[in-house]
């Protein structure tokens, strides 16, 4: 998949809210070595740097356009172009922190246990991943994709729910002697401009979908795509539409959090 840095940023205060609230939970004074897995953008890992000046900061993305900006948003950091499913430090991390990125891989029960143990002792895994995925903006997208001329083009592209429940995660990390901290948020985004639903969904989940289709096809996808959104999230004489969306956090502590 590649992906466009500013139409994901199109919301950047929305996405950047539970960046800062996983943040905010990490109960680590002075961490030396500090991995951003999945960076994008390079958006939040300023943020760490903030928190902890003296750090080793080390953006981990596949993305050369995300590694792009981000390089060119935090010059300090090293950025390393990897597949996270595959990645290892050279110098175990006190810190890895996962914002918004872990759901674009499969195979949870293999990855979490993987992260947890390339840390150093003491160290910290922190993650937050959309959990959305039954909400009606991801079940309209995957009906849509899957009825219709570019169903051969889609289907195979269509990913069963990545995110599982919380005791999922916690039933991976406790046996591991994690000290455990799990939660959910649904945040009631009031979200500005036409489309807002579909050009939310443009910056990340739907992307791909998109990217898939030739350009006559793509158009009328997402036209059919925008009218169900926009009876599912109807605009509001405000100008705002309302788009709740639910939000899990984990943060996973060799020591006691
Ligand atoms: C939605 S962005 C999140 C960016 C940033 N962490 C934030 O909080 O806004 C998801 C990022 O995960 C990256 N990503 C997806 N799959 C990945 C993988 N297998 N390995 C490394 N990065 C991956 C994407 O390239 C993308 O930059």
């Amino acid at each position: 998949m590649t992906w466009n840095p500013r139409q994901y940023l199109r919301y950047g205060d929305q996405r950047l809210r539970p960046a800062l609230e996983l943040l905010a939970r990490i109960p680590l004074e002075a961490p030396a070595g500090i991995v951003d897995l999945g960076c994008g953008p390079g958006n939040v890992t300023p943020y760490l740097q903030a928190r902890w000046p003296e750090a080793r900061l080390t953006g981990v993305d596949s993305s050369a356009e995300m590694l792009e900006a981000a390089g060119a948003a935090l010059p300090g950091a090293a950025w390393i172009q990897a597949d996270a499913a595959a990645w290892r430090p050279e110098t175990p991390p006190d810190l890895i922190y996962a914002n918004a990125s872990l759901h674009w891989l499969d195979d949870h029960a293999a990855l979490f246990p993987r992260l947890f143990g390339l840390l150093a002792p003491g160290g910290v895994l922190a993650v937050q991943m959309p959990r959305n995925f039954q909400a009606p903006s991801h079940t309209e997208m995957r009906a849509l994709a899957a009825n219709g001329p570019w169903r051969d083009r889609l289907a195979p592209l269509l990913r069963p729910d990545p995110v599982a429940a919380p005791a999922f995660y916690w039933d991976l990390l406790r046996p591991l002697g994690a000290a455990v901290d799990i939660w959910e948020t649904e945040y009631l985004q009031g979200l500005r401009g036409e489309d807002a639903v579909l050009q939310w969904m443009l910056g990340t989940s739907l992307k791909p979908l998109a990217d898939a289709l030739p350009p006559d096809q793509r158009a009328l996808f997402l036209e059919r795509l925008g009218a169900r959104l926009a009876l599912a999230y109807p605009r509001r004489n405000d100008g705002l539409t309302l788009y709740p969306f639910r939000r899990l956090f984990l943060v996973a502590g060799q020591d006691r959090l």
